[in-house]
């Protein structure tokens, strides 16, 4: 073969492996609303940055009549390209490639970029669109979903870790996007199951589509297991560069700070008026989030899920921070077993990654009832408490109204390792609600008087005033300081870059325990 003869069996077989499963197939990927790899690689990545990795792989075994269904490439695209000139790792299956099935060779290709990334301290991202398990390669590709858990398991907490579900992820596929940090979902193309419609109805004989089993409104707003939910592929690619932008590339890095134009002096008068004279009175506490942090900035997470607790990115001061906020305007804010597990797994990505944790309370306490005691309230509400305890990052807190009990503790409490506690005058900082509170304590007084309920209500109020002012607490230096509202994003600015340097260790260990 001469040179010119090899230059183009080359752009042949360059060609073939572009073309994937073939121009029919392609076809049938646009017709269902779907990209396909290529087009989805490159609307991820800046203009030109692609770089293939082991670009002709092919299966090995020859089992099932595989020597007929070489395709190179295997099913999928995989490499490294950069996101704002930040250089990520990832791969994307190619649905039109035996259905982007799993075998032996693709999940080679999938396990070895996954490790380029952690050797590289990149991101990795996986774009899922595929019929799970290449049943034709059985064993070989259970073997390679192997090699892939546990390269997100051993990269956990080192880079981070995203899916975007794109397509089909069925089976024992899912585990790999549960195991990553954030999976990402488009209404009407995503799905994910461990088992489908067809053996559910089987096996338990109930009736569901793939979209209400396992679409992303099930996955975001029901099981958790999504994070966040979009119209369209264009929607949440351009969201998920927006939000690699607030994050550092691995666990040895910072976040990048940006440049929000936001004044440091900006006060907040707003929030006097936000914050209902009623402390009955439910508010939003997204507006206090979108007011007191740099302007436009809050990436919310899990915004369908556990609307009890806000969690998300915000800008302040153009740093990255994590915020951790209770919403009175669902279930009065109490924390439950949904949203014990939401903010947990949200701060120990913040505390990962060194992304400072702020804090804005106004709690109840733990949610009371048998289902939530029988559901294992304990076990999930004591993540919170690990995870804060074990947090190393700049943790900072801003109690807005109520700090009960032992969600004051997980939200608030210095004795957990908050490095500044900042309280409003309005703060109620006590064991439990001042009603609660007087009914125990004063209950043979308001007996024994002429009008007990006159009395009851004394009780309340002296209590409310006398004990669960913030003055007590600050008295004790249990609250850092007492602030007004308007100097809301003053003084947590202020809280934040006082402590931005802040070295933690803890005691050298293999892991430790956190109840699951
Ligand atoms: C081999 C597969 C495949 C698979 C799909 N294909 N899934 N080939 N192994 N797992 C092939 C199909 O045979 C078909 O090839 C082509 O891909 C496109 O599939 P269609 O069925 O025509 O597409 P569609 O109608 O869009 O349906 C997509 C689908 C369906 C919902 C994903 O294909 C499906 O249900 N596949 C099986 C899903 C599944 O049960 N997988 C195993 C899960 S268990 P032709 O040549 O006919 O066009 C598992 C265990 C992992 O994954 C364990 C890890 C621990």
């Amino acid at each position: 073969m001469d040179n010119q003869e090899a230059v183009q069996r080359y752009r042949e077989k360059r060609g073939e492996m572009l073309r994937g499963g073939g121009d029919k197939r392609i076809e049938a990927q646009h017709a269902k609303g779907k990209l396909t790899a290529r087009e989805r690689i490159e609307l991820l990545l800046d203009e030109g940055t692609f770089i293939e990795h082991q670009t002709y792989i092919t299966v090995r075994t020859t089992d099932f009549g595989m020597d007929k269904k070489r395709f190179l490439g295997d099913g999928v695209g995989s490499g490294t390209g950069k996101i704002n000139g930040r250089q990520v790792f990832l791969f994307a299956q190619d649905f039109t490639v035996l259905g982007g099935s799993l075998g032996e060779m693709q999940a080679e290709r999938i396990a070895e970029a996954a490790m380029l990334a952690a050797k590289n301290g990149t991101p990795f991202i996986q774009i899922n669109d595929s019929g799970g398990a290449r049943i034709q390669e059985g064993i070989l590709s259970l073997h390679g979903y192997g090699k892939i858990f546990k390269a997100n398991a051993v990269s956990s907490g080192v880079i981070p870790q995203f899916s975007l579900i794109l397509g089909p992820c069925a089976g024992g596929a899912v585990y790999s996007p549960a195991i990553t940090d954030f999976t990402l979902m488009v209404d009407g193309i995503s799905n994910m199951y461990i088992t489908g419609p067809e053996v559910i109805k089987a096996v338990t004989g109930e009736e569901i589509s793939h979209e209400e089993l396992g679409g992303a409104q099930a996955h975001c707003a029901k099981s958790g297991n999504a994070h966040f939910r979009f119209k369209s592929e264009q929607e949440l690619m351009s969201f998920f560069r927006k939000l690699l932008s607030y994050l550092p590339s691995n666990n040895l890095e910072l976040p990048p700070i940006a440049d929000t134009g936001d004044p440091v002096d900006r006060e907040t008068p707003d929030l006097l008026h936000l914050l209902p004279d009623n402390p009955k009175k439910p508010y939003d506490i997204r507006d206090f989030i979108n007011e007191i942090f740099d302007r436009n900035s809050f990436l919310e997470v899990h915004a369908e899920y556990a609307l009890n607790v806000v969690v998300g990115f915000a800008k302040l001061n153009g740093r990255t921070v994590g915020v951790f906020a209770n919403q009175p305007k669902v279930l009065a804010a109490v924390l439950d077993i949904n949203s014990a597990d939401k903010a947990a797994r949200f701060l120990r990505f913040c505390d990962a990654f060194n992304i400072p944790i702020i804090s804005l309370v106004d709690v109840p306490g733990f949610l009371p009832g048998v289902a939530q005691e029988h559901g294992g309230i304990i076990r999930h509400g004591a993540k919170i408490l690990y995870a804060i305890a074990e947090a190393t990052v700049p943790k900072i807190s801003l109690i807005i109204r109520k700090a009960y009990g032992g969600a004051f503790i997980a939200m608030a409490s210095k004795a957990l390792g908050y490095d500044r506690v900042l309280a409003y005058p309005t703060a109620e900082i006590a064991v439990m609600g001042a009603e609660g509170a007087a009914n125990i304590i004063f209950r043979r007084e308001i007996k024994a008087s002429d009008n007990p309920e006159q009395k009851r209500q004394e009780k309340i109020s002296e209590f409310r005033q006398t004990v669960m002012n913030p003055f007590i607490a600050a008295g004790y230096g249990i609250v850092d300081d007492i602030i007004e509202p308007r100097f809301s994003r003053i003084e947590l600015i202020r809280s934040l870059e006082m402590n931005i340097r802040k070295r933690e260790d803890r005691p050298s260990k293999k892991h430790g325990n956190i109840p699951l």
